[in-house]
């Protein structure tokens, strides 16, 4: 991302308070027209939900995936249309499992539904024969840049396990499901070489299936680089695996085949960033610690996957002793726990980072929080959801406002 210059950031930190989200639209747009040759390009909204960002996406083209009821609200109350399209639907709903007022709102608004489960085809089947479908295969491996990101192989609870395909599609012959295509996500941080192994397994899934389709899903996973100097994933490379896929199943079929791509973190990750303001520095044994008013109640991905986010400082108005020394420092939040570390390993092990002398008032500025940043934020400790603002040219608005006491306890009937 280029990241707007410190006067601006700065200025909108006092303009709107910290913690504080901040995305640049250019750099969505951007991201979207490196994956231009797909045909569709459907954005995993988990990423980054926000409902100005979803009709931003609407507006350049791109479609939608939903996997909660609360996703599909988003989606509608953007644009996206539900109901049956003849062609690539605005609103695809993938999940493992649905839960009750879920399957009623697929049923009623006709949504299509990216199955990853034998129980689902039942549930959808008997109550909505023609319903639109795809298979979500698990093919038996997968990868991801933590454990808890890998979403293939016997150790995933996702998708429809490989050897259980022909059942799979036996039922929706059973119930009279539509079936659209075949889908995998093996996880997300896809490298090459997993991708040349998907490819080939999408083939031969295809090869297999006995009945026709319209449409061939890559999934998502697109890795973006979170470390400076980090090599940049080559999207007409990726481009080019997956259509020579599509070519060969096409070969199979005799006509042409649709080709989806799903991705969150491509599209927003390095569109954003989460401001915080410096609030303490403290020093215990060999840790210097720099606290900021941002915790994992924001910003979870650290604390929970080992996650890297570069880290810059804005200066306030203290002046540093040394204006090119770093120091070796702990970024944490303002939590009750331990595990509020901004820098830390999966272990969870506290990591020291070089960062440039810091003091309370300076702000840090969190980079590639674009994608699963405001969207896996809590109201832990009791902490209010921060506001989030979209610059696009020269002007910003602000898209999501802060939480307010009044809201928090808003269910509690106080
Ligand atoms: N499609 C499906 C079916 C998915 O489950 C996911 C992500 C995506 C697409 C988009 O994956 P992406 O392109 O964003 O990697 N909270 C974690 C990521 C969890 C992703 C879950 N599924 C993180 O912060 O890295």
């Amino acid at each position: 991302m280029t990241i707007p210059s410190n006067e601006i950031l700065s200025a909108l930190a006092a303009e709107y308070g910290t913690p504080l989200w901040i995305y640049d639209a250019a750099a969505i747009r951007r991201r979207i027209r490196q994956l231009s040759a797909f045909d569709v390009v459907r954005f995993a909204q988990k990423a980054c939900s926000n409902i100005h960002i979803l009709q931003e996406m609407r507006k350049a083209g791109v479609r939608v995936d939903a996997v909660s009821l609360g996703e599909i609200e988003r989606a509608a109350r953007a644009g996206f249309a539900t109901g049956t399209a003849s062609e690539a639907a605005e609103i695809v709903f993938t999940a493992d499992v649905f839960d009750r007022p879920t399957l009623e709102r697929v049923i009623a608004d006709k949504i299509e539904v990216n199955i990853g489960s034998i129980d689902m085809l039942h549930q959808l089947g008997e109550r909505s024969p023609g319903h639109r479908v795809w298979l979500r295969i698990n093919p038996g491996f997968g990868h991801g840049h933590s454990n808890k990101t890998n979403t293939g192989g016997e150790n995933s609870k996702h998708g429809i396990w490989f050897e259980q395909l022909q059942d799979a599609v036996a039922l929706t012959q059973k119930y009279s499901l539509r079936l659209v295509g075949l889908h995998m996500h093996i996880g997300s941080g896809v490298d090459y070489g997993h991708l040349q192994r998907v490819c080939g397994a999408m083939v031969g899934f295809c090869r297999d299936l006995g009945i026709d389709i319209e449409a061939i899903s890559a999934g998502g996973g697109l890795s973006v680089p979170y470390r400076e100097g980090e090599e940049e994933i080559d999207p007409s490379h990726y481009f080019s695996l997956w259509d020579a896929a599509r070519r060969e199943v096409e070969a199979h079929f005799g006509h042409p085949i649709r080709l989806e791509i799903e991705p969150g973190r491509f599209l927003t990750a390095d569109s954003g960033v989460l401001l915080a303001e410096v609030r303490a520095v403290k020093t215990m044994g060999r840790n210097r610690f720099v606290l900021v008013d941002a915790g994992f109640s924001d910003l979870a991905r650290p604390a929970m996957y080992g996650s890297y986010h570069h880290i810059s400082v804005i200066p306030g108005k203290t002046p540093r002793s040394a204006e090119t020394a770093t120091l070796p420092t702990v970024i944490a939040g303002p939590l009750c726990e331990s595990g509020d570390v901004f820098t830390q390993a999966e272990s969870g092990i506290v990591q020291q980072r070089d960062l440039p002398e810091t003091h309370v008032g300076d702000y840090l500025i969190f980079h590639g929080a674009g994608a699963y940043g405001a969207t896996m934020s809590s109201n832990y400790n009791s902490r209010l959801y921060a506001p989030e603002v979209l610059i696009d040219g020269g002007t910003h608005r602000l898209i999501r406002r802060r939480q307010t006491f009044d809201e928090l306890l808003a269910l509690e009937d106080v």
